[in-house]
C-alpha cells in the first residue's frame, strides 16, 4: 500500500525540483532543497535552523527564506548570482550579498521607526526593478548618470572616487576630440568668436499648449533675454550676466534662483562651444548612446563639488544633439535637458533652430523660423527691474 504513494511523492517533488528550477532560472535548486533536507531529520522550525547562515531573515518558518529572495531579485531586476555563488549559497563572499543584509536592516528600522513597523518601505520603493536606485527625478526615460549620484560636498568629493571609468573606454575618441570636432562642425573657433549678437524669432510650445510667438535675443559678452507674446501681454526671461529676473503678467518680478546661474551662464554665452573646455577641470567620454535617432558620444564634464554636466555629441557630424545639466537642492539635484537640432548656417556658423527644454514635470518646445546675427539688441533690457512692489 505505502509504494503507490512513495511513487506519487517522489513524482511531485520531481515536478517540484522541475518548478524550481524553472523559477530560479536554471539555478541549482536541488542543492538549495538538499540543504534543507539534509537537517530535515527533526523538521526544521526556523530558518536559522533549516540553513546555515541566517542572520537577519531568523526565526521566520523555513519556508519564508525563497520567496523573500524571489522578492530581492524582483525588487533589483537581478538574478540570484547578483550575491550568491553557485552552489554555497550560505557564503558571503560577495559584497552584494552583505549589502543586502544591511538593507533588511535598514528596511526595518525605517519601517519601525517611521511607519509604526507596517512594511510601507520596501527594497522596491527604492529599486524600482534596478540594483542601484535612481536618486535624480527622471526626465521621460532619461536617467542621469550613476557617477552624479555620487555628487556629495567638496570634502567628502575630493575623497570619493568616483564610478566612472578613468580613460577613455576603447574605440571611443578623446574628450578633446570631441570639443574640437564640435567647434569645427560649427563653422570652427574665428567664426564663432565673430558672433556678437544673435535674435531668434519663432514659436514657444508649453506642453500640450497652443503654440506662441517667441524672441530670443543674446548679446556678447552672455546675456540673454527671452520674450513669449502672451494674449495678456510679454512674460520676459532676462539675464544679464550677473543676475536675472522672470515677469509675467499679472505676476510680481521673480528673481532668478542661484541655483540655475551656471545654467543661465551657459545659455547665454553666444561662445560656448569655444568656451567648453574651460568649463571643466574634468571631462570623461562615457559611452555611445542614443539621441532620438543619432549614435552620440556622451561626455560628462565635472568639477569637484558641482553637479556635472552632460554633453550628447552627435559621433556623425560632431553637432551637440542634447545637454543634461543639474541644479543644486539640500535635497538632491534638479535636472534640465535640453535638445538641439535643426541647424542652419547663419555668417558661418551652425544655430540649432530647435530646441526642446524638458525637467521632469514640465516642457517647452522652441522653433525659430527667423534668425539673424550681429544686429543691434537695447542694453536697456537687460537693467534689472524696479524694485518689487510692497506685498500687500
Ligand atoms: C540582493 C542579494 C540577494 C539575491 C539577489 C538573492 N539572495 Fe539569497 N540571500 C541573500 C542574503 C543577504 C541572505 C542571508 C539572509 C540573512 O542573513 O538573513 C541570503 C540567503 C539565502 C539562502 C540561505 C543560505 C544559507 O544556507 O544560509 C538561500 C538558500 C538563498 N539565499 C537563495 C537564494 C536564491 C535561490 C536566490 C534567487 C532566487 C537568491 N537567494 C537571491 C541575498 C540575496
Ligand atoms: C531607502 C531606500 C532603499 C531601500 C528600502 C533599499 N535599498 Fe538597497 N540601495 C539603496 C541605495 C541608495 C543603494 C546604492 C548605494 C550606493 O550606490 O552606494 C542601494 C544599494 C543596494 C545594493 C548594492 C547594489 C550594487 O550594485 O552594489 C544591494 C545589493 C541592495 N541595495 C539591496 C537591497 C535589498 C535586498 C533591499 C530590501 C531588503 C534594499 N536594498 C532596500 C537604497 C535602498
Amino acid at each position: 500500500m505505502k509504494q503507490p504513494m512513495k511513487q506519487t511523492s517522489k513524482k511531485t517533488g520531481n515536478l517540484l525540483l522541475i518548478a524550481a528550477a524553472a523559477i530560479f532560472a536554471l539555478w541549482p535548486a536541488a542543492s538549495i532543497l538538499r540543504a534543507q533536507s539534509a537537517e530535515a531529520a527533526p523538521k526544521p522550525k526556523t530558518t536559522q535552523q533549516a540553513f546555515k547562515n541566517i542572520q537577519v531573515l531568523k526565526d521566520l518558518p523555513p519556508g519564508q527564506l525563497i520567496p523573500a529572495m524571489q522578492f530581492i531579485t524582483a525588487s533589483l531586476g537581478v538574478e540570484c548570482d547578483f550575491c550568491h555563488v553557485r552552489g554555497a549559497f550560505d557564503k558571503d563572499d560577495k559584497p552584494t550579498k552583505v549589502t543586502a543584509r544591511k538593507m533588511m536592516q535598514m528596511m526595518i528600522i525605517l519601517n519601525q521607526e517611521n511607519f509604526d513597523s507596517r512594511r510601507e518601505v520596501t527594497c522596491y520603493s527604492c529599486h524600482r526593478g534596478a540594483s542601484k536606485p535612481v536618486s535624480i527625478p527622471m526626465i521621460g526615460d532619461t536617467v542621469a548618470l550613476e557617477a552624479l549620484e555620487d555628487f556629495a560636498p567638496p570634502s567628502a568629493a575630493e575623497s570619493t572616487p568616483t564610478s566612472t571609468p578613468a580613460s577613455t573606454p576603447a574605440g571611443l575618441p578623446s574628450a578633446s576630440d570631441v570639443l574640437d570636432k564640435y567647434v569645427a562642425a560649427l563653422g570652427g573657433a574665428a567664426a564663432i568668436e565673430k558672433i556678437s549678437s544673435r535674435v531668434g524669432t519663432g514659436t514657444v510650445t508649453f506642453a500640450a499648449g497652443p503654440a506662441l510667438p517667441v524672441q530670443i535675443s543674446w548679446k556678447a559678452p552672455g546675456k540673454q533675454i527671452t520674450v513669449v507674446h502672451l494674449p495678456m501681454g510679454d512674460s520676459t526671461t532676462v539675464w544679464n550676466g550677473n543676475a536675472g529676473w522672470l515677469s509675467a503678467p499679472g505676476s510680481p518680478v521673480r528673481e532668478t534662483n542661484e541655483a540655475d546661474y551656471e545654467g543661465a551662464r551657459l545659455d547665454a554665452d553666444l561662445q560656448q562651444p569655444v568656451h567648453l573646455k574651460q568649463l571643466s577641470s574634468d571631462f570623461k567620454v562615457i559611452d555611445v548612446e542614443k539621441v532620438r535617432d543619432h549614435d552620440a558620444v556622451l561626455l560628462l564634464a565635472s568639477n569637484p563639488g558641482q553637479p556635472g554636466l552632460e554633453l550628447f555629441f552627435d559621433t556623425q557630424s560632431g553637432l551637440l544633439l542634447r545637454q543634461l545639466r543639474f541644479s543644486k537642492s539640500p535635497l538632491g539635484l534638479n535636472p534640465t535637458r535640453t535638445d538641439y537640432d535643426d541647424y542652419k548656417d547663419f555668417d558661418g556658423v551652425k544655430v540649432p533652430m530647435h530646441m526642446t527644454i524638458a525637467r521632469p514635470r514640465t516642457k517647452l518646445d522652441i522653433q525659430f523660423d527667423k534668425l539673424s546675427q550681429n544686429v543691434a539688441v537695447d542694453d536697456a533690457q537687460f537693467e534689472a527691474p524696479p524694485p518689487k512692489p510692497p506685498q500687500p
